[in-house]
């Protein structure tokens, strides 16, 4: 038995046990896969290699997820926010520079531009499917302006095309941020492969995981793959013509474009996992997707509650379950609906996402309340995050339409 103070070490994205005593029908997971013995086999395998990094499984695993994707290159790191920070400086975004950017996102989408020097200019999201709304992109481009970096929110893709016509138009880098959509598609492509750059997580939520930790890098900018294997790797280079493995030595040392790189590998065990995952992929989607829309079918005729909306141009692969409470048809806040349905009906939401710039380190770099409305309205007023994974069995989804039914009907004025 793991004690309740064990449960909670590992900070704030392990666990949300709060403690309270609360008996829960449905509680929020933070384990978003399935493992079974392939994987333990393939770990176990993977360890008594040679080498536990940047061996077979790395290599395999990247020609594997390109391979899946229909892209050109793939490259293992340790994690998605990494793999931004490779792309940002594989970009050369700096100081001085401007990048457009979701509010709607985790922290880790613009952690990785301010810590190049350069500053978010926040973009408001489409309240309905709550990605980057790509008609309020233009008006945000200045001559200062490099790349925009979209969010795959919740398993379904942005409106890509418009937002790359403005790319080219203005000449800007696209980065798409794929944590949430390993698998998805816009219009038959997969997410990662439209824009310059793809960066993917396999953190413990996500819906193929390596062990807790990981992440890929995916491209068809054959321009931006010197770069980024550097940047991942301690600005290695190998030495041209060597005429002993030895001489002049091992390796070299170089700046990509002034910018320094640092140690972001994945392990060869992590990798071993994520190829047994990769294969998984596409029936762990489908049994997102699955219980994605019974819930749906569920509550869709209860009035003040908005379920999940699917894009026809998209493959929504429910990486999360968001549903809106609308406070002016429902009589009742979205806190006082929460109150309903965790402490009446036993089912855990969380939500995501706290626009960015509302954070009190990002509000000391200047940005105001009011930035972007719909986001704000979406945080603080629409939104909670429902449970789940593929592992929700039948009953559970039973309690959980259940309890947003009578959770509505409680709260309702
Ligand atoms: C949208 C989004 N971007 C980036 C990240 C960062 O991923 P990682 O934990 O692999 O660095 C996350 C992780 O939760 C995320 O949800």
């Amino acid at each position: 038995m793991v004690d309740e103070k064990e449960k909670s070490q590992g900070g704030i994205t392990s666990s949300y046990d709060t403690g309270d005593g609360v008996e829960l029908k449905v509680r929020y997971s933070f384990f978003g896969s399935i493992y079974d013995d392939e994987e333990k086999e393939a770990a176990w395998e993977a360890m008594q290699q040679d080498t536990l990094t940047m061996g077979p499984q790395v290599a395999a695993f990247q020609n594997e997820f390109a391979e899946y994707c229909g892209c050109k290159h793939a490259f293992a790191v340790s994690n998605c926010t990494t793999a931004m920070h490779v792309a940002t400086q594989a970009f050369g975004i700096g100081e001085g520079d401007e990048v457009i950017v979701t509010p709607n996102t985790f922290v880790a989408t613009s952690l990785v531009i301010v810590k190049e020097g350069a500053r978010p200019v926040y973009v408001d999201i489409d309240p309905r499917t709550y990605n980057i709304d790509p008609a309020k992109i233009e008006e945000k481009i200045t001559d200062k302006t490099k790349a925009i970096y979209v969010v795959h929110y919740g398993g379904q893709m942005c409106d890509m095309d418009p937002i790359m016509e403005i790319a080219r138009k203005y000449g800007l880098y696209v980065l798409e941020d794929c944590a949430h959509t390993p698998g998805a598609e816009y219009k038959g492509r997969k997410a990662g492969t439209i824009g310059d750059i793809g960066a993917f997580s396999f953190h413990s939520l996500k819906n193929m995981t390596t062990c807790g930790e990981g992440g890929m890098i995916t491209t068809n900018n054959d321009d931006l793959v010197d770069a980024i294997q550097k940047l991942r790797c301690m600005n290695l280079q190998d030495h041209e013509n060597q005429p002993e493995y030895w001489l002049p030595s091992h390796f070299d040392v170089v700046d990509v474009n002034g910018k320094w790189g640092c140690n972001y590998r994945m392990n060869e065990v992590q990798a071993a996992v994520g190829r047994v995952q990769l294969k998984k992929l596409d029936s762990l989607n489908a049994k997102r997707q699955e219980i994605g829309r019974y819930i749906n079918e569920g509550i869709k005729d209860v009035v003040g509650i908005t379920p999940v909306y699917e894009d026809p141009n998209c493959k929504h692969i429910y990486h999360l379950y968001t549903l809106c409470v609308e406070e002016e048809i429902l009589g009742a806040s979205r806190d006082d609906y929460m109150r309903a349905l965790y402490y009446k009906e036993g089912v855990q939401g969380i939500l995501h996402y706290q626009p960015t710039y509302d954070f009190t380190g990002f509000r000391k770099l200047g940005y105001e309340p009011g930035l972007c409305p719909n986001a704000e309205k979406f945080f603080y007023k629409r939104e909670t995050n429902l449970p789940m994974h593929p592992r929700l069995t039948k009953e559970e989804l039973d309690n959980m339409i259940k309890g947003i039914r009578n959770a509505a009907e409680r709260v309702r004025k």
